[in-house]
């Protein structure tokens, strides 16, 4: 939910700590702010609210400074004001921090802190217990460890003591933080987009160690002062993968990426025309032993479960469920080793669905995580993991993403149906149609020109409505998203044969119905509730397969997707309502990249 960096080395840290906060810019804007120890013995301290732009105006160049940190915040606790924005300075001790501390309010009445706070945050009030146990003990690993017994909650703290020169302390509980050392210095950052500019090869830093970060080397050790030695690991793309590449914004760039993305996820993953996992180790007894699927995920992951849900119910006929892993972590859940829990999520750090996992996990369920960045908590917490290789979706509206979760879950039911005996031919059939995905998903990204104008027609609409029935509605959910989360518009994706239960009222002339018939045996009943609409006033943007048969006054544009199979529709609808939501924002004048109150990785509850 915030961004972190740390860097100390032979570079001038305010350009590095500035330079890594543009590059994590996208997981929270609310506010920027950074802590330098100056090369003489001092600190520099600036914070504000607005984006990483507004802080760099009010840092002057050539700070002499060659140790510093750096925070880009979402904020919880705390408004949004340069007061609360990070880093916090209490006594000797400069602290920021990525997550939630539970019992922040009890500790500062425990230790007397009340009165003392400049901010409201729960922040502080960390800086603070660790500034209290500095001065009892003036060693800065009992006061963190002392500080760490006592707080509660979910961290990833970078923390400054002014009176030791150089060096940067860190720990983490829940949310992310990975790290790296290199000719150029050594790094710490809430993920790889902010090393990839400085070395490919970092770790991912182990909950509860504390980090001693200096210029050549990163000491990890355990809170009873173990060394450890943690896995190193490699970032398989490059600054470019993380840069704009010539298009106005990182989403529209991330669109037009889904057709090679879609084949790097699924090619590696099939052998003569079939779906193989063995480059995975993922064997074959979880899917061929479970007795029902529980999917976990939230926001757009969730709504590709809920697509997965349907293609392998229809494909296997075992029961699917999707649950939104907020409500599944309190729920006490009908799952037990029988079940296979498949965890979906592109930045593997969600909070809530990290929690869910673990619970999975106690009720004995199997867990094969779906998720895109390599060494993310939940891939680390998984039994099993199927990565997409999307690269670094930078833009906070998930496409891509979206995307590769899909062909992911596609390639799960297929090899489930092989697995599980159904005719190899009919495996082979289901694997070439999904490969020819990758075609229509291009064949889509034609289609940009026309859904610009048709973003032009419901830019102002205050309401707009995605309506389809059996998969057309699985995947209009993740259609609605799009629109509402960039363009404002309150959006809602229905049942087509439901809106005459109640939601059919609010349709009046001129609001946008974004129609998916593209499912052969419910074509004509679908078509009816779009008449039910196109009644009542409704300006009707249909999506059916090529050669659908439909009359003029159906609906207002009939757009076409060249696919012959009705379980592949998915892909090019996909790219249909990404332009459309994107192009909707562009009218409106809106940040694509980072909409208003989002943040890319929700690692907060
Ligand atoms: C999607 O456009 C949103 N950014 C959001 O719903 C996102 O999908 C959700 O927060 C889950 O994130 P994850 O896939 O990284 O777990």
């Amino acid at each position: 939910m915030c961004g972190i960096i740390g860097y100390t080395g032979p570079l001038q840290a305010r350009d590095v700590v500035l330079q890594g906060l543009r590059q994590l810019e996208y997981r929270g804007y609310d506010s920027a702010g950074m802590a330098l120890l100056t090369d003489d013995g001092d600190f520099y301290l600036r914070k504000k609210v607005g984006q990483v732009s507004a802080l760099e105006a009010v840092c002057e160049p050539g700070i002499p400074s060659h140790c510093g940190i750096g925070h880009t915040r979402w904020a919880t606790h705390g408004g949004v004001t340069d007061a609360n924005a990070h880093p916090h300075a209490v006594g000797k001790v400069i602290l920021l921090h990525n997550g939630i501390i539970e019992n922040y309010h009890t500790i500062s009445r425990q230790f007397g802190f009340e009165g003392l706070a400049t901010s409201e945050t729960d922040t502080e009030v960390a800086a603070q217990l660790i500034d209290y146990y500095y001065g009892q003990t003036q060693d800065p690993y009992e006061a963190i460890r002392k500080a760490i017994h006592i707080i509660d909650g979910s961290y990833a703290f970078c923390i400054l003591f002014t009176d030791i020169p150089g060096t940067i302390y860190a720990i983490r509980n829940v949310s992310p933080l990975v790290a790296a050392t290199s000719d150029q210095g050594s790094f710490i950052a809430s993920d790889v987009t902010a090393l990839i500019p400085y070395t490919k090869r970092y770790f991912a830093v182990p909950e509860q160690h504390i980090l001693t970060i200096t210029e050549d080397a990163i000491r990890v050790e355990t809170m009873e002062g173990e060394i450890i030695h943690p896995d190193m690991l490699e970032v398989t793309w490059d600054v470019e993968a993380a840069q704009k590449g010539g298009y106005p914004h990182f989403m529209l760039k991330e669109i037009h990426e889904q057709p090679e993305v879609f084949r790097k996820t699924v090619t590696p993953r099939l052998r003569d025309g079939l779906p193989n996992f063995d480059a995975e180790g993922i064997p074959d007894s979880i899917f061929e032993e479970c007795k029902s699927i529980q999917v976990i995920a939230c926001g757009t992951a969730m709504y590709a479960g809920m697509v997965g849900r349907a293609i392998i119910e229809m494909q296997l006929r075992i029961p699917v469920t999707v649950s939104i892993a907020s409500e599944f972590r309190y729920d006490t859940p009908l799952i037990d080793e029988s079940t296979l829990v498949i965890v979906v999520s592109q930045s593997g750090e969600t909070i809530d669905t990290l929690a869910a996992l673990r619970l999975a996990k106690e009720c004995g369920a199997k867990v094969l995580s779906i998720v895109n960045v390599k060494g993310s908590t939940i891939a680390r917490e998984s039994d099993y993991v199927l990565y997409t290789h999307a690269g670094p979706e930078i833009a906070v509206a998930s496409t891509k993403a979206y995307m590769v979760q899909l062909s992911v879950f596609y390639l799960i039911a297929a090899r489930m149906m092989l697995v599980r005996g159904k005719n190899q031919e009919e495996v082979r059939a289901f694997i070439s149609n999904l490969t020819a995905a990758a075609d229509m998903i291009e064949n889509a990204l034609e289609q940009e020109e026309t859904l610009r104008k048709q973003a032009e027609k419901m830019a102002f609409s205050k309401d707009a409505f995605y309506i389809g029935r059996g998969l057309d509605y699985a995947f209009s959910l993740e259609g609605a998203l799009k629109l509402k989360e960039i363009s404002y518009i309150h959006a809602e994706a229905y049942a087509a044969g439901e809106l005459k239960h109640g939601t059919i009222a609010l349709i009046e002339p001129g609001v946008p119905v974004i129609a998916l018939a593209t499912q052969d045996k419910i074509f004509n009943k679908t078509i009816s509730n779009i008449r039910e609409v196109k009644a009542r006033g409704a300006y009707v943007i249909l999506i059916t397969k090529q050669g659908a048969s439909v009359s003029d006054e159906v609906c207002d544009i009939h757009l076409e997707i060249p696919v012959e199979d009705d379980r592949f529709t998915v892909f090019p609808c996909a790219v249909l309502w990404q332009l459309l939501a994107y192009y909707t924002a562009y009218v409106k004048g809106f940040d694509m990249d980072k909409p208003r109150n989002l943040a890319k990785s929700v690692t907060v509850e």
